[in-house]
């Protein structure tokens, strides 16, 4: 069975992504305090009335155990200590390790959202851990509702270098039910990704809708 690492695991969106993945894979949900993380897996088991899936493949570890011991990783903290929390962890990523961000940049003057990332996120990563396949995905994901629902109806946009990399990618994603996995191209890209959950933010304050998403239709 797979291994997949959460990085900043103890927060909505990788608690979210643990009680999917578990059920097709063993998943480390790390933090940079073990007690943290043993927290959160404590707290999901009890909150999902812990089914036999989530008790034997939820695993609670460190940031660093999280990233060693995986074949592919999420990194789920906040976009102003994403890089710092790479740089921290360089030694522990292996070659050929898939390694997803989902930070997104977002910041708020008065109740406007704004995402304006000059250099993608995503592109310094890859710089810093050339040994990885970096990807950027689920930015427009609503953490919350991933958490709550068995099913979620959304697309989730991924960039990266290289089209294997997606492929491994889309098969962590299609294993959540609702979820559609859309080649965006390669990090070159990335920054656009980062700064689409400011755009969805607007849209939901300005137009009255709770949790909105992207679903693409073509005709
Ligand atoms: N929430 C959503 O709906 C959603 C959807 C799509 C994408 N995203 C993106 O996914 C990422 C995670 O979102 P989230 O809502 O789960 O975030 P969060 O709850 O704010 O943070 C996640 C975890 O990051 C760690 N963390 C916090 N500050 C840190 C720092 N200075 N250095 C290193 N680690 C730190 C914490 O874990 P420990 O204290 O246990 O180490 C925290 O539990 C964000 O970049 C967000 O933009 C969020």
């Amino acid at each position: 069975m797979q291994t997949i690492g959460l990085v900043g695991g103890t927060g909505d969106l990788g608690r979210a992504l643990a009680v999917h993945l578990c059920k097709k894979y063993k998943v480390k949900l790390g933090s940079r305090t073990i007690s943290r993380a043993q927290a959160a897996v404590t707290e999901i088991l009890q909150d999902k009335k812990g089914g036999s899936e989530l008790r034997q493949n939820l695993l609670p570890v460190s940031n660093n155990e999280a990233v060693s011991d995986s074949e592919l990783a999420f990194l789920t903290v906040p976009y102003e200590s994403a890089l710092e929390t790479v740089k921290s962890l360089t030694t522990e990523f292996q070659r050929g390790q898939t390694l997803i961000s989902c930070a997104a940049q977002v910041s708020k003057r008065g109740k406007e959202f704004f995402g304006e990332s000059a250099v993608s996120l995503s592109k310094q990563i890859q710089d810093v851990v050339p040994q990885c396949e970096v990807a950027t995905g689920f930015q427009t994901v609503p953490a919350v509702v991933l958490y709550k629902e068995a099913t979620i109806s959304s697309d989730v946009f991924i960039a990266c270098n290289e089209e294997g990399t997606f492929r491994k990618v889309a098969e962590v994603v299609l294993t959540i039910n609702g979820l559609r996995p859309l080649y965006v191209g390669t990090l070159e890209h990335a920054g656009q990704l980062e700064s689409l959950t400011a755009l969805l933010l607007n849209v939901g304050l300005r137009n009255r809708l709770k949790s909105p998403t992207f679903k693409i239709h073509s005709f």
